[in-house]
């Protein structure tokens, strides 16, 4: 078989990437190691940035977010149980983000990619990647214990921080950048009403705490935890305890609480692997870089990688432009750092991890600067909103 572009991984960077190519015309497969099933079960983050949203219209995917997604023009950060909002809107000329989980985004972009009939393989095992230096690379992969074999212009590598693609680089061609965290998050997803309007950011001497929703009836919430911690040592009971006794005093008396449909502990890293292109393979998404998730900056920056990918392809296919792969890492990266540095930035900020009382002081020194200052209130909204592409 040949495709101009294999791509690998079914997540929302691969799914956005291959609906942007069918509507461009270019022909692409899906090679995906999990059932459909369990790429629609896996739950994230589910703040997006207008970039993303935009991106997701393009792919003419937006009609249930459209209807769904709920705009929040501010967001709060927490310190000494007062919350602190942030005016998205006003210190960035209009600007809001969106929650609407990246599940459902998945959701959607997995129903245009079927309605389409596009081209997606569910449980390729063995997916391999061959000749990327070359003219004329190809992936392998077995499908019910059968050798497949495609033949392709180029493969784009969305499968993820665990994925086949980023192994395939050999480790001279290759430089990565890591930070492990010493806690994780415990997160719970409820049928309740959200306790905040807003995403609402807090940092207390018990550790982080944050109130996210997926709906107007559908919350969902996280804690700091050990890195260690086991998802079963923690009742909803317990849950709900500790996440009540980190809110500001008006929060946790209006506090709805009920049992969880999801609870699951996450670590938390920031990882970047430099360049994002070798040869015919190019790197999207978790293959490329993780962020912790305090930002919500994950899935909004695996889609505007993909913004930029699919310039290079059609840089490349429809306009001979070589130098179009290189420039994809050049313009992906530029935005990656940005993103991770405000990352690493509000996670340091709002968690707690070592008892250095000096530290603690400079953390809520800066967090009172920076909700009080108008530049302050400014660097973190346009941030939050997303960076421009
Ligand atoms: N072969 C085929 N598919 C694979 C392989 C492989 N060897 N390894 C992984 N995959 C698949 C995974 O099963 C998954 O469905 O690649 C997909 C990668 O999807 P994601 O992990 O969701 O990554 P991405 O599409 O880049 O989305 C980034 O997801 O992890 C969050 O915070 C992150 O929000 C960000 C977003
Ligand atoms: C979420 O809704 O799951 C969420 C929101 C904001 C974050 C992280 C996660 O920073």
């Amino acid at each position: 078989m040949r495709k101009q572009v294999v791509i690998i991984g079914a997540g929302p960077s691969g799914l956005l990437l291959g609906r942007l190519l069918d509507l461009a015309g270019i022909d692409n497969v899906v090679l995906e190691r999990q059932t459909q099933d369990y790429v629609l079960a896996r739950i994230r983050a589910g703040i997006l940035e207008q970039t993303t949203v935009d991106l997701i219209h393009r792919a003419e995917a937006g009609a249930r977010l459209a209807e769904e997604g709920i705009k929040h023009h501010a967001m709060q950060l927490a310190f000494d149980y007062k919350a602190v909002s942030i005016d998205l809107s006003r210190h960035t000329n209009g600007k809001v983000v969106t929650a609407y989980g990246q599940t459902e985004v998945t959701r959607d972009l997995c129903e245009v990619r079927d309605n389409a009939g596009s081209a997606t393989v569910y449980e390729a095992d063995n997916v391999e990647i061959h000749d990327i230096d070359g003219d004329a690379p190809y992936v392998t992969y077995l499908k019910d214990g059968t050798g497949h074999r495609i033949d392709c212009d180029l493969i784009a590598g969305c499968d993820g921080y665990h994925g086949v693609s980023r192994r395939t680089v050999p480790e001279s061609a290759i430089t990565t950048y890591e930070k492990i965290y010493p806690f994780g998050w415990l997160g719970l997803l409820s049928d309740t009403r959200p306790v905040a309007q807003e995403v609402v950011y807090a940092n207390t001497e018990r550790g982080f705490a944050l109130c996210s929703m997926r709906s107007m009836t559908r919350s969902r919430y996280y804690i700091q935890c050990d890195v260690d911690d086991k998802v079963e040592n923690w009742s909803d009971d317990a849950f709900w305890d500790e996440f009540r006794r980190r809110l500001p005093p008006e929060m946790a008396d209006a506090l709805e609480t009920g049992p969880s449909i999801e609870k699951s502990i996450a670590p938390l890293r920031s990882f970047v692997a430099e360049p994002m292109c070798f040869g015919r393979l190019m790197l999207a998404g978790d293959a490329a870089h993780v962020v912790p998730p305090t930002g919500a900056k994950g899935l909004n920056l695996a889609a505007s990688d993909i913004h930029y990918m699919y310039d290079a392809i059609l840089g490349f296919l429809q306009d001979r432009n070589a130098a179009a792969l290189d420039e994809y890492s050049r313009r992906a990266l530029a935005r990656v750092w940005k993103a991770e540095r405000f990352a690493w930035w509000l996670t340091t900020l709002t968690h707690r991890f070592n008892d250095d009382p000096f530290e603690q002081r400079m953390k809520e020194a800066e967090l009172a600067y920076i909700t009080t200052s108008d530049a302050g209130r400014q660097m973190v909204a346009e941030n939050y909103v997303g960076l421009p592409l």
